[in-house]
């Protein structure tokens, strides 16, 4: 088996695992651990929980590989694959109980930044939907049996996603953005999920979706899967706090580029 395989089964079957304790620990009740940066950016017990095991479990596969989480911040190593968690992308759903939230793992080659990394496998586990989305680089993106593939017609307009940003000091810029955007949309969603959101993208049940001021683990995998389902993902504006992620199909990719793609 490639090392792309091997990685994604591993992938896989730690973000099952992972997937289980986030929803039995749902079940149990959500306890807020803390908040972040501002009061919609939460932590909860089970991001931590979630994440201690995601970690544990690739220790004990691969105690060479590096680790950058959410929650747990970077550890080098020493094999040039390091991991990039995120143990409950979608945390404010989560807390809420709405279901559009999921494990996020991704096993990717060279450094662990973004801009110089080749992401090598992916999975983006949701449990409360039943939905388990696998990727490894040359492989394809994967449901299940079922191979994903980005949607190539949107001659009626785009079914697009978003994100805003937790700190309230950025509303106006994103909904600038919006605004902007809306000229090629047939519809806006924001599901609460990037990795869902980029999923999504993957199973042609979106478009496209942008973002700005996302973090590594909340794109890393999603970002493989729609690749490897044949669209694109670019990000721009990168010496601003804030950077632009743009997915999609090649065609939409290109639309949302020329909207959003240099500096606003
Ligand atoms: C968040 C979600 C959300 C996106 C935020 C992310 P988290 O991740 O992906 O959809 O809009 O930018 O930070 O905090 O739930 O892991």
């Amino acid at each position: 088996m490639t090392l792309e395989g091997e990685l994604k089964d591993l992938a896989t079957e730690i973000a099952r695992e992972a997937g289980e304790l986030a929803l039995r620990r749902r079940r149990d009740g959500v306890h807020l651990a803390a908040t972040k940066s501002t009061i919609a950016d939460i932590v909860t017990e089970a991001d931590r929980e979630v994440e201690a095991l995601i970690r544990e479990r690739v220790d004990a596969a691969r105690p060479d590989d590096g680790f950058l989480g959410e929650e747990s911040g970077a550890d080098r190593g020493t094999s040039g694959i390091t991991w990039v968690v995120d143990p409950i992308d979608g945390t404010v759903n989560y807390a809420y109980g709405m279901p559009a939230y999921n494990v996020s793992i991704a096993a990717v080659r060279g450094s662990a930044e973004p801009e110089s990394w080749e992401a090598l496998a992916a999975a983006v586990n949701a449990p409360a939907l039943g939905e388990l989305f696998t990727a490894a680089r040359g492989h394809g993106a994967w449901a299940g049996e079922t191979r994903l593939a980005v949607t190539s017609d949107t001659s009626a307009g785009a079914l697009l996603a978003t994100g805003f940003g937790y700190d309230p000091a950025t509303h106006d810029g994103d909904l600038a953005t919006v605004r902007r955007v809306m000229t090629m949309a047939r519809d806006l969603r924001r599901s609460g999920s990037a990795a869902l959101d980029l999923a999504y993208v993957a199973a042609g049940r979106l478009d496209g979706y942008f973002e700005r001021g996302l973090k590594p683990w909340d794109f890393a995998a999603g970002a493989l899967l729609v690749e490897e389902a044949g669209g694109l993902v670019s990000r721009h504006d990168l010496d601003s706090a804030r950077p632009m992620l743009i997915a999609g199909g090649p065609e939409v990719h290109a639309r949302l580029l020329a909207l959003l793609g240099e500096k606003h």
